[in-house]
């Protein structure tokens, strides 16, 4: 990943850090989940990569307690976040780490558990980023990924789609970012891993537009790049026009979907 682009995800998370987890309050449960999927075990160095404000944290002491947590992160706005979840809780050391994925300031060969909670999907090389975690893991540590899913997200997209002028940025970004389950296989696999388990869950949400609008701004807002605030102002009342007229009584609806993995290093 280039240092450049590192650099613009990790501002732009720094810039909503604070606004992260009223924005995606919902999400909990997924981070929740991918916990509760681990398989039950001893797991005493625990590494969380693009940790973010800590929820997968948070939900994994809950259930491992474990004695030492590495968060990475290459957003100090997130570090920040994290730092003031989860330190100074009883019997776990808390270590910070500046960086990405590919280039995590940390040990090889060192953690029982790699978790990676709705971050992997904003890892520009996904092969790359899945060989990086796994180098993390001591022989038959585990590691365990939720990310975007392939599909979700339609509505959205649909009106992006139909907008003119086209904005190619954003209407790519669904290809870049969500993946299925034969692909997330892949990756782990080649990254020397045993795949224990990979699913979708798919749901269908409804919200308001400025609550949906909100969360894109807090978690994608790093694909703005250069658009001048006057260009995305103009856009984006478009684009929420459009998703006033597509929404019933129910609000605004949408799929929202998500792909977990579980695998393995060999022992
Ligand atoms: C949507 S947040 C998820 C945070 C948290 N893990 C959770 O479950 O809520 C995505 C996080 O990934 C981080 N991130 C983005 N690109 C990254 C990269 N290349 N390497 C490591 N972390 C990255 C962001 O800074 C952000 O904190």
């Amino acid at each position: 990943m280039s240092s450049d682009q590192s650099s613009i995800v990790a501002e732009g998370f720094t810039d909503t850090a604070s606004d992260y987890d009223d924005a995606v309050r919902f999400n909990i449960g997924g981070a929740q989940r991918l916990i509760m999927s681990i398989p039950a075990g001893q797991y005493d160095d625990v590494i969380d990569i693009g940790c973010g404000t800590g929820w997968a944290t948070q939900a994994l002491v809950d259930r491992f307690r474990p004695a030492r947590i590495t968060g990475v992160d290459p957003s100090e706005g997130m570090l920040e976040q994290f730092q003031a979840k989860l330190s100074g809780i009883d019997g776990v050391e808390i270590t910070l780490a500046q960086g990405d994925v590919e280039h995590m300031p940390v040990a090889d060969g060192t953690f029982d558990l790699a978790i990676c909670s709705m971050a992997y999907h904003w890892f520009p090389q996904k092969w790359a980023a899945a060989e990086a975690m796994a180098r993390t893991l001591k022989p038959g540590g585990v590691l365990a990924i939720l990310c975007s899913g392939r599909g979700g997200e339609r509505a959205y997209r649909d009106i992006l789609a139909n907008l003119e002028p086209m904005n190619y940025t954003w209407l790519g970004a669904f290809d870049a970012v969500q993946r299925d389950i034969p692909e997330m296989e892949d990756y782990l696999l080649k990254a020397g891993l045993e795949v224990e388990d990979v699913w979708m869950e798919r749901r269908i949400r409804h919200t308001t537009v400025e609550a949906y609008v909100e969360r894109m701004r807090v978690v994608a807002g790093h694909l703005i790049g250069d658009q001048s605030e006057g260009d995305v102002a103009e856009y984006m009342a478009q684009v929420e026009q459009k998703m006033r007229e597509a929404s019933g009584p129910r609000g605004w609806t949408y799929d929202f979907t998500k792909l977990y993995a579980i695998a393995r290093k060999p022992t």
